[in-house]
């Protein structure tokens, strides 16, 4: 009964999705920009026509990977990529999205610096006449989104305070333990689900005393991480060591919610001489990677840029046809102005025990498990 709901409430997202797709008509006479061709019939924009993606800042591996997978995805399927980062910010990517609506770009790809402040640009998108698909992070306080492509955020989340739980019995010992909490940057839309699905697992422990945040620091506003930058985040760390811990109070473990993050946490743990404690990440970045072969960093998550990206490209070539494109989440990601129908991917957990297995035939990663 409940999938039958699901799938009529996804479909009416989906065919509401196509009208707005073919409704704008970028076709054969907005000419410029879409390489000249005009649009066939029964296509909805031009095959080879202009594609913008507005990616974010290069906070991890997966975005330097996407730019390489989404400029040759696109041009193998005939389009004319446009792919941007915004390097200094908010800013520099609203003026890059403005500049991609001029190009007469027929569907625009966001990857949010800070997905709140993108509503005038993706509204002026959609008033072009252009699609526009939210990446990894969705787009809020807008109507002007039609659809969110990402990995399950809160399932990530939830990953990663399993894995903390299960490295805190394996590594040290019975309970109870001290951790400390990290949380992403408070403008990725992202960071919350991720907080949320990790706490979803730590909470009920911390509240029958099997762990003890001893910073006393809980909420996300008080672990956050500004800009997603591991300097903030190695600060932080400092701070709570010499101020928490030391005199015979040991951190035992750390909820980190990317790999980049659990690198800078575990640098300060070394320089105040601690013990390595159980730390989680996400992305399966190369150096994290090795460090979980080497039994430091415990686990990380495997989010398969490749598979993102192709989901991606494969829902622009449905808007050209006039298709519908494939969404399997149509409740989770209110906005604030609407829920945004999803398409989103699993997310996988990775340790020592499962890396070879989770990254057989990803060539840059398998490689690294075989020591
Ligand atoms: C992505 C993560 C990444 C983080 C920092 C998030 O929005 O989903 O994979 O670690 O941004 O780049």
């Amino acid at each position: 009964m409940k999938s039958n709901v699901t799938r009529f409430l996804a479909l009416g997202a989906i065919s509401a999705l196509a009208l707005t797709a073919c409704g704008g008509g970028r076709d054969a006479d907005t000419g410029g920009g879409n390489g000249g061709s005009p649009a066939a019939d029964g296509e909805c924009f031009p095959a080879d026509a202009t594609i913008g993606v507005a990616l974010p800042q290069k906070t991890s591996e997966n975005w330097v990977l996407a730019e390489q997978l989404f400029n040759d995805g696109l041009t193998e399927a005939g389009f004319d990529p446009l792919v941007q980062f915004a390097n200094g910010g908010a800013t520099e990517q609203q003026n890059q999205i403005d500049s991609m609506i001029e190009q007469g770009a027929s569907v625009i790809v966001v990857g949010a610096v800070d997905g709140s402040q993108l509503g005038s640009q993706v509204q002026a998108a959609k008033d072009s006449g252009a699609s526009v698909i939210a990446y990894d992070r969705n787009l809020l306080n807008t109507e002007a989104v039609d659809a969110y492509i990402a990995f399950d955020n809160f399932k990530v989340g939830e990953l990663q305070g399993q894995a903390l739980l299960e490295g805190l019995a394996e590594r040290k010992g019975e309970g109870p333990y001290n951790i400390e909490l990290i949380a992403g940057s408070s403008d990725d839309a992202n960071s919350t689900p991720f907080f949320e699905g990790a706490m979803s697992v730590l909470q009920p422990k911390i509240d029958d005393g099997t762990l003890t945040v001893v910073s006393g620091q809980t909420t996300f506003q008080q672990v956050a991480t500004q800009g997603w930058k591991p300097e903030n985040a190695q600060r932080r760390m400092d701070t709570i060591l010499s101020g928490s811990y030391g005199g015979g109070t040991e951190l035992d473990g750390v909820l980190s919610p990317n790999d980049t993050l659990a690198r800078a946490a575990l640098t300060s743990v070394q320089q105040a001489g601690g013990e390595t404690p159980v730390i989680t990440g996400q992305d399966s970045e190369v150096e994290s990677v090795k460090s979980i072969m080497e039994g430091e960093q415990y686990s990380t998550i495997y989010k398969d840029t490749r598979e993102l990206v192709a989901q991606t490209i494969a829902s622009v070539q449905d808007l050209q046809m006039c298709e519908d494109i494939p969404v399997n989440n149509t409740t989770d990601y209110d906005n604030g102005v609407k829920v945004v129908p999803a398409f989103l991917l699993e997310p996988k957990i990775v340790t020592e025990a499962n890396a070879a297995e989770v990254y057989a035939g990803d060539a840059t990663l398998e490689p690294l498990t075989q020591g």
